[in-house]
């Protein structure tokens, strides 16, 4: 059975560490599994991730909602959605619902518009499941390695980026499921996995 489990929260919550233990354990059960990244994940994906998070630029907020649309739509026909046809579980490392907590309400561009554009360019193609990683943005702020343009914004953005994920599971709370960050990896592991295989 396919399935589409988005990885979402804040920087510093472990998400990418988080990927690869549960990938591993899934394939264990003998799954097909896929892992993605975004921005990223196809030659033009990765391009446009360049420009979105270079401290080089200059990105209006319309821009950078626009090109992280635009990278996922890519994303989406190119490996997602082919994958998903195989019967595969494809697990993401962020998803629509980061444009949708990060541009749609931290940038304040409005979730419906964010929504609207996203939906256009994914045909469909959207998270079954997302795992919502929950953790004080401090916290996540002074946890995270690589500082980029977005999240160079610094503490107050993530504060309201935080608070707009919890509004978005309040909306679809039957996609999101809530884990507890603040946890050791492995107790985190455990805990997402429950979630998946009860989905599955
Ligand atoms: P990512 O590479 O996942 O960084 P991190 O590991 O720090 O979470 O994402 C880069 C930045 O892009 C991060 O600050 C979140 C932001 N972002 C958005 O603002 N909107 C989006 O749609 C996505 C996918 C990411």
């Amino acid at each position: 059975m396919s399935l589409y489990v988005a990885l979402e929260g804040i920087e510093g919550t472990g998400k990418s560490t988080l990927l690869r233990l549960i990938a591993d354990a899934l394939s264990g059960d003998g799954h097909e599994v896929l892992t993605v990244r975004e921005p990223g994940g196809t030659p033009a994906a990765e391009a446009i991730r360049h420009v979105l998070l270079s401290p080089d630029y200059q990105v209006e907020p319309w821009t950078e909602a626009l090109l992280f649309a635009a990278q996922r739509a890519q994303l989406a026909a190119e490996v997602i959605r082919p994958a998903l046809d195989r019967g595969a579980i494809v697990i993401g490392d962020r998803s629509v619902y980061s444009s949708l907590a990060y541009q749609g309400i931290g940038r304040g561009l409005g979730l419906e518009a964010v929504r609207t554009v996203n939906e256009a360019g994914l045909c469909g193609t959207w998270p079954d499941l997302v795992l919502w990683m929950v953790l004080d943005a401090e916290i996540g702020l002074a946890r995270e390695d690589v500082e980029d343009r977005i999240s160079a914004e610094g503490l107050d953005f993530l504060e309201v980026v935080a608070d707009a994920y919890s509004q978005l599971a309040g909306l679809e709370p039957n996609r999101f499921a809530m884990v507890d960050a603040g946890r050791s990896i492995n107790e985190v592991a455990t805990d997402a996995l429950t979630r998946i295989r009860n989905k599955l």
